[in-house]
């Protein structure tokens, strides 16, 4: 069979060039896990885990068991993939499950981490909902759009939270890190474009992603708060 035009150029196929892309965002993942407690293997649960960069990276950082939970089948299957590559799959699993419907028996987690997902459910009602998986003294780690830090901060010790620390991921980091490298993978590809349905729909996405990035790059920032399950 012959190749998909667009995918000479870089010998991967768009969705791995991307998830390399985000993997570049990693190190702040790596600085939050550093920001906690720290335990032994910890059971970890990531809400929202798309392809599973961050849950993999979770599985490295902590070696212990991880549960990666998401609603989209594609990215999980893509996930599922790289668990079976990665010969874990006993240490790290994904479900196909909404993170309104979570039921995993209480206190089931040393830690619950969510990327870019709590905005879906709302950070407080997220925060409360979320709260009876953990260990008493677990931790919990949002990655969400920067908001009102203020208020978050006081939704955090409202939900029986002890702020342990957070840092934001401005402009400019998400410029250098994520979207300046994107907008020249785009590039690359709009002079080639593939012909495989799924990717051009990739590339859709990920244009859409950068379009929005470009009308408003300060309403990107991003910030990662680690916290603990006070009682
Ligand atoms: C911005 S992506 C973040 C993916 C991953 N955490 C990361 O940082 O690379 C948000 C993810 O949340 C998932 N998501 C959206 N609504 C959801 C829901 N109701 N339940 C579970 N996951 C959901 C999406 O499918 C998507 O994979």
């Amino acid at each position: 069979m012959g190749k998909q035009p667009g995918a000479e150029r870089n010998h991967e196929p768009f969705d791995v060039l991307k998830d390399q892309l985000r993997s570049r965002l990693l190190k702040y993942t790596e600085k939050a896990f550093r920001m906690m407690p720290q335990t032994d293997k910890p059971k970890i649960l990531d809400i929202g885990c798309g392809s599973g960069i961050p849950t993999l990276e979770l599985a490295r950082l902590g070696q212990g068991e991880v549960i990666g939970i998401d609603i989209d089948q594609t990215v999980l299957d893509k996930f599922a993939e790289k668990i079976a590559a990665a010969g874990i799959n006993k240490q790290v699993k994904a479900f196909n499950c909404s993170l309104f419907d979570i039921d995993f028996p209480e206190e089931s987690f040393d830690v619950i981490w969510a990327e870019g997902a709590i905005h879906t459910i709302g950070f407080e009602r997220g925060l409360r909902e979320w709260r009876w998986l953990l260990k008493p003294g677990g931790a919990m780690v949002i990655h969400d759009e920067q908001g009102d830090v203020k208020d978050k901060l006081e939704q955090m010790s409202d939900c029986g939270y002890e702020l342990l620390g957070y840092f934001l991921l401005g402009e400019g980091t998400w410029r250098r890190e994520y979207f300046a490298p994107l907008e020249k993978l785009l590039a690359e590809y709009q002079t080639n474009m593939p012909v495989n349905p799924k990717v051009i729909e990739e590339i859709r996405q990920a244009q859409e992603e950068l379009d929005m990035f470009r009308k408003n790059p300060e309403g990107n920032s991003s910030v990662f708060f680690v916290m603990r399950r006070k009682y």
